[in-house]
């Protein structure tokens, strides 16, 4: 089965049962501060899964194009991809589990083909701590479902630790069952919707060797492992509640949000081993083994990352509000995929210096019907692409070369890595490859060091990125803003680290900060946290910036904020004295002061609880 055909009988499917099917919205979100990409389905239809009126009804169904960068680093194991497309249903306060999972069944079963018997789910184990109980009633939902199939559905639990046990229905935790944007429960901020899921699992068999291969052979196999024999084929997740200062609200309506990857679907349903030999990707890998003469079952990571990232572009660079690359936000997204590329195919043997446009060709046939907008702006994609093209392809061979010189350096030290950057333009993260594959390291914090040195320090981050809670910019805001990574350094210092900041707002009079922790605090205490923060006011100390990939700024040490979806880049502000020792380390958007002398003194008014669990400061600077 052809994917046009899945993708028009599945919207036709949901049609039949009196759903509108809505256009896809462009792949760069209006006004979203958190995220760069539009994700997922749901993405522009928070409003009304919190009960705003949508003028197409309750029921209503799509394709969108989507954009995960988180998965970049994933793409090259077969069936992870940065761009793909996601088939979504939604109720908005109509029909919930019994309808939704049900319809789920038949469309896969009896519309798609599916053998029941390869089928396997999971549902929400359920959460005493937040109130919020096991889904009971999608485990007998499903085994009706199965059993009608002549299925016996057994329901197990703690499949992580035990394995299959012979089971159908997995119960599973909050980070596997529970969808909100920002994903569990606890990193979820306040207003945020969300709910348990239960997603639909394929068994692609022992036979394929995905087993067998894996490194995780050896570990209980279930269908949340990462083995590869089990693949996730959609998520019905029921979104139905909202968090709230004092914890878990029933939202006023019951919601289905479903979503199910086209790519993986198609793989299956044509009976694959990738979803990159589904029509939805052989006529790319076909044109990459044409120009490069390799083959892809020799070289599957270099064909899926150039197909993959070029697939990418071309939506990124087509889309109604088109990007181009660049240095800064979406346009560095659009940069590295495009590098990455070029690196990948001058491996595998490209000799052309000008081809990523055929390979965008193919893009552009596979979807022109459905997403016109790359057909319309082709030439701009193209154009684009050549631009960018030429101005790396010059560097690429000497950068490389420059590289090999390396040899035998464990470490990469950040000035070299700089130099690369800024003399023959490889983004980091492709100086981090080339190194991994060596069995290197990079030094990116000291790269960063150097980068900022010469001022040129900017890429994907802006103010608008960052959930700041800031209300302006105005100076006072921005000294409050200072305030608070000292506060939250000095509740850390009287009460331990594990307290944590739970909120923040700021406005040009005070700041508001709330924190993890149980009791009141005592005027003592008050008194100490009080102390603390002006005694490093005092001091003078200096406020750093520096930017790093997410997972280096995680392992630096920083303390990360609550509910907060960072991109894979992010900033990371240190306040630190003469001697460059550390009394504070946070990833934030900024902005702050450079020194703390400007902030005067710092003085609490008011503290009281804000939720359970969870204390409220109130503060000013005099
Ligand atoms: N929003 C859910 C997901 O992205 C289901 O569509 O998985």
């Amino acid at each position: 089965m052809k994917s046009a055909e899945i993708r028009k009988r599945f919207l036709e499917f949901y049609k039949k049962r009196k759903h509108v099917v809505i256009p896809p919205v462009s792949l760069i979100p209006e006004k979203d501060s958190t995220l760069l990409f539009v994700n997922s389905g749901m993405f522009p239809l928070v409003p009304y899964l919190m009960g705003e009126k949508h003028p197409e009804g309750k029921r209503l169904a799509n394709s969108q194009k989507c954009f995960r960068s988180d998965d970049i680093e994933e793409v090259g194991d077969k069936r992870h991809t940065t761009f793909f497309e996601m088939l979504g249903n939604w109720s908005l306060g109509d029909y919930f589990k019994k309808e939704q999972l049900r319809w789920v069944a038949e469309l896969f079963f009896d519309e798609l083909g599916l053998d029941p018997e390869r089928i396997y789910v999971s549902v929400y184990r359920g959460n005493k701590e937040i109130g919020i109980e096991r889904d009971t009633e999608s485990v007998e939902i499903w085994k009706d479902i199965f059993q009608e199939r002549g299925l016996e559905a057994k329901d197990v639990d703690f499949a992580e630790k035990k394995g299959m046990q012979e089971g159908r229905i997995f119960y599973y935790e909050d980070k596997e069952n529970w969808w909100s944007r920002a994903g569990a429960p606890e990193d979820m901020p306040v207003g945020e919707p969300g709910g348990p899921d239960s997603e639909l699992f394929y068994d692609l068999g022992k036979s394929l060797g995905y087993h067998e291969e894996s490194p995780w052979k050896d570990q209980p196999c279930h269908i949340n492992c990462d083995c590869g024999r089990f693949i996730e084929i959609g998520n019905s997740v029921f979104i139905e509640f909202v968090k709230r200062e004092k914890g878990f609200e029933k939202l006023l309506q019951q919601n289905v949000d479903f979503g199910g990857g086209l790519e993986r679907i198609a793989m299956i349903a044509q009976e694959k081993k990738s979803v990159f030999e589904t029509d939805l990707f052989l006529p790319i890998i076909k044109k990459i083994e044409n120009l490069s003469g390799a083959k892809y079952q020799e070289n599957t990571k270099s064909f899926e990352i150039i197909a993959d990232h070029i697939k990418a572009s071309v939506f990124i660079i087509g889309d109604e509000r088109g990007i181009s690359p660049s240095n800064k936000q979406q346009g560095y997204f659009v940069r590295r995929l495009i590098r990455r590329a070029i690196r990948h195919g001058k491996q595998l043997g490209v000799k052309s210096d000008s081809w990523l446009q055929d390979v965008a060709r193919e893009v552009v046939e596979i979807y022109k019907d459905v997403y016109p907008e790359v057909k319309k702006n082709s030439d701009f994609v193209f154009k684009e692409m050549e631009k960018e093209e030429s101005v790396f392809q010059k560097t690429l061979e000497r950068g490389i070369k420059e590289f090999e010189k390396l040899k035998g350096e464990k470490i990469i030290d950040g000035k070299k890595a700089a130099f690369l950057y800024q003399t023959y333009g490889f983004p980091v993260e492709l100086i981090e490859e080339l190194a991994r594959e060596r069995g290197q390291n990079v030094d990116v914090k000291e790269f960063y060091r150097e980068m900022e040195k010469h001022k040129n320090l900017s890429r994907e981050l802006s103010a608008g990125v960052f959930k700041s809670g800031l209300a302006d910019g105005e100076e006072k805001t921005v000294k409050y803003h200072t305030t608070t990574h000292l506060l939250l350094s000095a509740l850390r210092k009287v009460f331990g680290d594990s307290v944590v900041q739970k909120g923040s707002n700021i406005t040009s009079e005070r700041l508001r900060f709330d924190f993890s922790h149980k009791e009141k605090l005592t005027e003592e205490e008050i008194k100490k946290v009080e102390d603390l923060v002006n005694e490093m006011i005092e001091k003078d100390l200096f406020v750093k910036k520096e930017e790093m990939g997410l997972q280096d700024a995680l392992d630096s040490g920083v303390v990360a904020s609550f509910g907060e979806k960072y991109p894979s880049r992010v900033l990371v502000y240190s306040i630190v004295d003469d001697n460059g020792k550390e009394f504070s380390r946070e990833i934030c958007g900024g902005p702050h002061v450079e020194k703390t002398s400007v902030l005067g003194k710092f003085s609490i008014k008011k503290e009281e609880a804000s939720s359970a669990g969870v204390r409220r400061i109130k503060a000013i600077l005099e």
